[in-house]
Parts: structure tokens; sequence; C-alpha cells
């Protein structure tokens, strides 16, 4: 609502602070575009408030457990290196797959190797270890951005979750993927109704929902501030993160479709969709005469 002044007073200083609003350095991590870009990911759509959040955050120590492709562990690195925040982040992961991601081969390794080194190879890091085996390289109390994206069953999580909180500093925020998905044995929800019950905490019900949980005492005001907003708040930044992340989800699917059309398997189909298309138009053609009047 404006202000209670004359009207041209009211106008110019509401256009002032929109401007103000507008261009504000604080709003630029969540326009920044990500860079992971062509790499297939449920994460895309919070490409967005990771920028944010890291910098928000400025953590001096980023773990994630399960990283794949690394669309969510790029957007932290890129969030590192735009904000100038001094740090390490460290990607976990066996980058073999698991029962829900699927199996995959070594590839997935070598090309995220690549990219990690050339773009952000100063303070970043891939550990191929699992996520037990790497516990002992990470003192206690030292990490400040947790990210479990691993397998997504109840006791999978919870078991990461719990290994790895005697590891949390006391500004950290950890962040759970796929809190709203109920279906076959992902059980990320379910521990997620006990994190909330347990810590100011925050979700997004996009991009599969991120769960955002400030588990350290001392974690910055803005942060613990979205966990404190009322509902009608809460909606709105819910609706705007998930508008920013449509694009980057969009842009991932119109990638997939095109190197769908790229791949080999594609074009050597070719024919046999022609086929199916002569053979479709020739069935409808027949049906049409049958059904003509004599
Ligand atoms: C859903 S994917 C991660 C997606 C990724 N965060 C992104 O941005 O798209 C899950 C990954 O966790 C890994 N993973 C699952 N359980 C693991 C474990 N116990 N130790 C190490 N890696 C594990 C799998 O290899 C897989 O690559």
């Amino acid at each position: 609502m404006l202000p209670n002044r004359a009207p041209e007073q009211s106008i110019s200083m509401f256009s002032r602070d929109l401007m103000a609003a507008l261009a504000s350095p604080d709003r630029e991590p969540i326009f920044w575009p990500p860079t992971r870009t062509g790499m297939m990911s449920a994460w895309w759509g919070h490409v967005p408030f990771a920028h944010w959040l890291v910098t928000a955050l400025r953590p001096g120590l980023i773990v994630e457990l399960g990283t794949q492709n690394g669309v969510s562990f790029s957007s932290f690195c890129e969030a590192m290196q735009r904000g100038h925040i001094v740090g390490r982040c460290f990607a976990i992961d066996t980058w073999k797959g698991d029962e829900q991601t699927g199996f995959y081969d070594d590839t997935v390794y070598q090309n995220l190797f690549g990219f990690i080194q050339s773009r952000y190879g100063a303070f970043a890091e891939l550990v191929r270890l699992s996520f037990d085996e790497a516990l002992p390289c990470f003192d206690e109390g030292s990490i400040d951005l947790l990210h479990i994206d691993g397998l997504h069953t109840y006791e999978a999580v919870k078991s990461d979750f719990e290994n790895w909180l005697p590891k949390l500093s006391d500004r950290a925020v950890v962040l759970f993927h796929d809190t709203n998905v109920r279906q076959n044995d992902f059980g990320i929800w379910k521990l997620w109704d006990e994190i909330r019950e347990r810590y100011p905490s925050f979700e997004f019900p996009h991009g599969h929902g991120l769960g955002v949980a400030a588990v350290g005492k001392n974690v910055p005001k803005p942060i613990v501030k979205l966990s404190e907003m009322e509902e009608a708040k809460r909606t709105v930044i819910q609706g705007r993160f998930a508008q920013l992340g449509a694009r980057w989800i969009a842009a991932d699917s119109a990638d997939q479709l095109s190197a769908m059309y790229r791949s080999t398997s594609w074009r050597l189909t070719k024919p046999l969709r022609a086929i199916k298309k002569s053979w479709q138009t020739f069935i409808k053609t027949l049906g049409d005469i049958s059904r003509k009047p004599v």
C-alpha cells in the first residue's frame, strides 16, 4: 500500500523505493544463470534459491551428499565464486547411482570432474566415496551448508542426517531435496515432518520439494526469517522462487528434447516412425472411406 502522503510525494517516493528495490544488488544472486546447463537433473527449479542461500549464509564449508551430474553442486560453487566467498565445497558420491536414480557409467563422473576442475578447481572437490566412508574426512562442527540428496528412503535420509549432524557448525543450514515426493519408497516427506518440528525451517513445494532447516543456533538472520514468516508472505516467496526456477526447468526440458532428436537411436528409428505414421494415416483413410455415405 502507498504511504498516506500528498499524491505527487507518495508516487515519487514509491517509485524511488521501487527502483531501489529492483536495482538492489541483494536481489542479484537469484537472477544469476546456472552454469551446468545441458545436464539432466530434478534440481533445476532450485538453482535461484541456492544462489541466494549461499550469498546469505556465506559458508566456509559446503558438503553435498549425492551429486550425480552436479547441477545442485555447481549452483553452490557458482554462488561462492560470484559472491567472492572464501570457503571450500565438497561433493560426495560414489558416481555409480542407486536403486532410485538408476545406475550409470563412469562418463558421468569424468564429465563432472573436468567441469568442476576447470571452473571451480581452486575451492571445490569431488570425493568419490560412499557417504559413510567420507565421514571421517570432515571435522566435527565444521560444515555450514549440508545438502542431502542421496538415496531417498526414510531410513537412508534419516541415517545420512544423523551421521552428519555432529559435523555441522553453529551456523549450519541443511537442505533436503524431494520433500514433496510421496510415491514408491520415497520417504523424505516423513523425515521432513520430524525435522520441521525440531528446527526453524522453510519448504519449497516446487521442484519435488526442497526443505531448508536452520539447524545451527547462529544461522544468519535473513535465513531464520524465512521460517518466521506468516503464511501469506511464505506463499508469495514460494511462488516467486517457483517462477524463477521454472525458467531453468523449461530450459532443461528443451535441452533433453534436442539431445533426444540428435541421438543415434532417435535417428536410427526414424524409418520405423515414418512407417508407423503412414500406417496410421492409411487406417484413418480406410475408416473415413467406410463411413462415407454411398
Ligand atoms: C538424486 S542423485 C543426486 C542429484 C544431484 N544432487 C543433482 O543436482 O541433480 C543421487 C546420487 O546419490 C548417490 N548416492 C546414493 N547413495 C549414496 C551413498 N550412500 N554414498 C554415496 N553416494 C550415494 C548416487 O550415486 C546418485 O548419484
